[in-house]
């Protein structure tokens, strides 16, 4: 059966790093006979969470707009590569709006004690770029993320992380980073055993 990957794009800029590895991780996984979806954050209407806490009683989210139909998507996909710069010390507003809206299904799960009908198997990892020397905000995405990936019950199984990139397209300049992306989106499908841990790349 052909495997599903989606490919999350955060980024709010054109030619954004963390887009052009992101369609680098699409491509190894498409090579490795995936079937793959990409998806623009920026080109939905996503608002933020409103802390309402309706989806305590009814375990999905009232809001109404496109995170309906993205939704269905992340629940039906077997593989999520999940790309976001690094803002401030995290993600960027975009990617933490899709995350906090995800309250739903944490509210499915531990307030309402229901199951969630997904596939078995799934995965997930996470590409992010910073422009800093620094490496310490990977620290903070390793949390966020590890946390959306248990709402969503999927597999939190590599992080590829590219720091001191800051210009638009400027990592096309870094080929070890793009092909590390390729290799990566192409073993998200290849390697059938977990890994017993996280894969952390970290790259300069
Ligand atoms: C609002 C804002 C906040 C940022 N905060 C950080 C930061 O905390 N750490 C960092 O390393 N880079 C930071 N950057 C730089 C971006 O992470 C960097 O330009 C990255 O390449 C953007 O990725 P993208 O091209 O995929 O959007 C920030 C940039 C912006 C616009």
């Amino acid at each position: 059966m052909t495997i599903k990957v989606l490919g999350l794009s955060t980024s709010p800029r054109a030619n954004g790093n963390s887009d052009l590895l992101l369609r680098q991780a699409l491509a190894g996984a498409q090579s490795a006979g995936a079937s793959a979806e990409y998806i623009k954050l920026s080109d939905l209407n996503i608002a933020p969470c409103s802390e309402c806490n309706s989806c305590y009683t009814t375990g999905t989210c009232r809001i109404e707009d496109d995170y309906q139909m993205l939704s269905g998507k992340l629940l039906n996909t077997d593989r999520l590569i999940f790309a976001t710069p690094i803002f401030f010390m995290s993600v960027c507003a975009q990617a933490k709006a899709l995350i906090d809206r995800s309250q739903c299904y944490w509210a499915h799960k531990y307030v309402l004690k229901k199951q969630f009908d997904v596939k078995q198997d799934r995965r997930a990892m996470v590409i992010a770029v910073g422009g800093s020397k620094s490496t310490k905000m990977f620290e903070s995405i390793r949390l966020t993320m590890k946390s959306y990936f248990d709402a969503l019950e999927m597999q939190y199984v590599a992080n590829l992380f590219v720091n001191k990139v800051s210009d638009a397209g400027q990592i096309q300049k870094h080929p070890s980073a793009m092909k590390e992306a390729f290799r990566l989106g192409e073993e998200l499908i290849t390697i059938s055993a977990l890994p017993e841990k996280t894969l952390d790349i970290e790259l300069t």
